[in-house]
């Protein structure tokens, strides 16, 4: 008997990024942070008390929301919602915005979550291709649909689209504009102030890339009043359980320390980048802490993926159309990144 939904029977669910017990591995393969995060989380973590464990957290996490709200340059806590990782907000957005039965639009290639999302809301999705720049396209301008997911940086290119553009995007679309900014800390601007001039707009960020606390599953959404309240709605009445919440504050009161640290990753990822062109490989300009680097010819992509991992060295393979001759490189520290770029100088000796 299969006793699951119709539905289900159709959806394979997502595979996310491998994680090996081997701690000598050097893994380029998840885009996680590799600096650690500011030493005030730590502490934020062990200054809970048995209280704090025995008691239900803040339902609301209004500390952590009127945080976030200040830092964005948001007038309160009720412009913002947070979550367990942006990947939950982002299936709470279908849930809120989209009906069963309705088509979403997103850009093609972009983060393969939302098409599992979007099978598991009984959604279609519209995927309309990015040209060979990884820019918006005029056909991505005119369909229509429930609702939009738009990477900026876009994922797996690294690359963003210019602010105007999706400027125009967001005054067009006639639905709900989830703007999907993950890597956002690594570019030179982001789309933030979005939600004030645009009542369609939810912006979403997350603690797991710049602020390395992909571990603590901590998720922001910023958009008009209206619109929280609906994901206030939708919402489990804990989702953030109470060591994300303090973990999240802390994290935000040291700014700067988040700040020092994408410094440091931008700088390699110029480095990493003159150093993969100079090997051969095609690699647009990133705004992400990842590359996605091209590879035509022999070893192929995927085989220098295996023979990278044969020397436990991690990065991303995808099979998919137009990313079957790429790795996608997360920027590692500077001693991961020499040590990528000697083996695959060995690898390509051979
Ligand atoms: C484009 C994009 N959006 C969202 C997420 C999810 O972030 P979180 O770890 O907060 O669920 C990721 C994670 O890799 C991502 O690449």
């Amino acid at each position: 008997m299969n006793y699951a939904r119709a539905l289900l029977r159709e959806v394979e669910g997502y595979t996310p990024g491998e994680q090996p017990k081997d701690p000598g591995v050097i893994k380029l393969n998840t885009n996680e942070n590799p600096y650690p995060p500011s030493p005030r989380v730590l502490e934020a973590v062990h200054a809970l008390g048995p209280d704090a464990l025995r008691k239900y957290p803040d339902p609301l996490a209004v500390r952590f929301r009127e945080l976030c709200a200040a830092r964005y340059g948001y007038p309160g806590a009720d412009w913002v919602v947070v979550g367990n990782g942006m990947d939950e907000l982002l299936a709470m957005a279908l849930r809120g915005f989209v009906d069963p039965g309705d088509t979403v639009l997103a850009t093609y290639p972009t983060y393969s979550l939302y098409e599992v999302l979007c099978q598991l809301h009984g959604a279609s999705l519209k995927y309309v291709d990015l040209d060979n720049h990884f820019q918006l396209t005029e056909e991505f301008f005119r369909t229509p649909a429930r609702l939009c997911f738009l990477t900026r940086p876009n994922a797996p290119s690294g690359v963003a689209v210019p602010r105007e553009e999706v400027a125009r995007f967001c005054e067009g679309f006639k639905g709900i504009v989830v703007l999907d900014e993950a890597y956002t800390d690594f570019a030179d601007d982001n789309c933030m102030d979005f939600p004030t001039r645009f009542e369609n707009v939810i912006v979403m960020r997350t603690f797991s890339k710049s602020f390395s606390l992909a571990g603590a599953r901590i998720g922001v959404a910023v958009a008009q009043p209206e619109l929280i309240n609906e994901f206030l709605k939708i919402k489990d009445s804990y989702n953030m359980d109470v060591f994300s919440q303090a973990v999240g504050c802390a994290a935000m009161d040291d700014y700067d320390d988040m700040l020092a640290r994408v410094a440091k990753v931008r700088y390699s990822r110029e480095g990493l980048r003159n150093k993969l062109l100079a090997l051969g490989f095609d690699v647009p300009e990133s705004q992400s802490n990842f590359l996605l680097a091209h590879w035509k010819g022999v070893p192929t992509a995927r085989e220098l993926y295996q023979q990278l991992a044969a020397r436990r060295i991690l990065v991303r393979y995808f099979s998919a159309r137009r990313l079957e001759n790429a790795l996608r490189i997360t920027v590692g520290t500077g001693d991961e990144c020499s040590a990528l770029v000697t083996a695959l100088k060995g690898i390509l000796s051979r």
